[in-house]
């Protein structure tokens, strides 16, 4: 996969304050890449220099292989920006609302008016075409918003916290919806502070915090490397102590309990280390005889993730992090 966005050492000061600290960032075209950090981390500070909305510090960025410092108007056709709030637009009913923005990116008059009915379709607003703007719902404005962010067709949509301020029902509607773009070719890069929402759509992620980036890469494979601690329960139909013995020292195992009584007989094993070692364990205990009916591991999630990688003593210990 070639790279949508590319940072360089991209650094961007507000005064004293220095809200983006030599980030080095790379997003692969087709992914969903949630942007993840806690408020004041950097999320829309970065989301708006890779729109052009404003300038580094220093460094450099790129976004579909056109630097956002020299060439402004091809970054602008590559990208369509959903900004965390909805401008105020009085007077507007839903479809003049696009066309407005579509005339503005100076989209062919003839093709407006089916471009227009298609996209409203997608977000689920047809029936209110016709609906003032300002009498739209907050959830129905952030669906006309993201609409918006597609009427020049853009590779990359960038969408700062676009779950904010949704109900349950939305969000997962907003999550489909994500889905759908990605099918139809989008990459979409996508900031939250609330992870869990994104752990079922992203396919990658970023986490960003005091302006650096603690992390990035695919979803898989920063799960896979972060997850100190997991509890694996082993149901076994062979003698459980003889399988206790055979994991007792083995890289990772922190501790192991057994349950005599469970049906059938279980093991629980405190493990701290990576997806590797874990099946290094499992193998090592049926090559030595144990009879294993049931291995089942508790999942970690984005919001574990996130408190580990945010955690400067996890950060030190895990080897797969970016460097800071
Ligand atoms: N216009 C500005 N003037 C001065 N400081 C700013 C400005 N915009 C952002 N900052 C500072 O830059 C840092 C990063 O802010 P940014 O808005 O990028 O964070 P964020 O990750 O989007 O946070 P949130 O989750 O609250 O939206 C913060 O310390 C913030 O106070
Ligand atoms: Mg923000």
């Amino acid at each position: 996969m070639t790279a949508i966005v590319e940072t360089k050492q991209l650094t961007r000061r507000y005064g004293a304050t220095l809200a983006l600290d030599s980030l080095d960032l790379e997003i692969p075209a087709g992914a969903v890449y949630g942007f993840i950090g806690p408020n004041g981390a950097g999320k829309t500070t970065t989301m708006r220099i890779l729109t052009t909305l404003l300038l580094p510090s220093s460094g450099q960025a790129w976004v579909a292989g056109h630097s956002v410092i020299g060439d402004v108007q091809a970054v602008r056709r590559a990208v369509g920006f959903m900004p965390d709030f909805f401008g105020v637009y009085e007077n507007m009913r839903s479809w003049e609302y696009l066309e407005f923005f579509a005339a503005a990116y100076k989209v062919a008059p003839e093709r407006r008016a089916r471009m227009i009915d298609d996209l409203l379709e997608l977000v689920g607003l047809s029936e209110k075409r016709d609906t003032d703007v300002m009498g739209l719902s907050r959830g129905m404005k952030q669906r006309l918003s993201l609409a918006r962010t597609m009427v020049h067709d853009p590779a990359l949509l960038i969408l700062d916290e676009p779950a904010s301020g949704l109900d349950p029902r939305a969000r997962v509607e907003l999550r489909e919806l994500l889905k759908e773009l990605q099918a139809l070719g989008k990459t979409i890069m996508i900031s939250s502070h609330i992870l869990t929402e994104l752990a079922e759509v992203c396919t990658h992620i970023g986490i960003i915090e005091h302006g650096r980036l603690l992390a990035s890469g695919d979803v898989k494979t920063i799960m896979g490397s972060m997850r100190p601690h997991r509890v694996f329960e082993v149901h076994l139909l062979s003698d459980l102590d003889a399988a206790a013995n055979l994991v007792r020292g083995l890289s990772g195992v922190l501790d192991v309990r057994t349950f005599p009584d469970a049906l059938p007989p279980m093991l629980h094993i405190d493990h701290d280390g990576d997806d590797r070692s874990v099946s290094a364990m499992l193998a090592h205990l049926v090559a030595g005889g144990a009879a294993v009916v049931h291995f089942a591991g508790q999942h970690s999630d984005l919001e574990d993730i996130f408190l580990q990688v945010t955690d400067q003593a996890a950060l030190e210990s895990a080897t797969n992090v970016a460097p800071r």
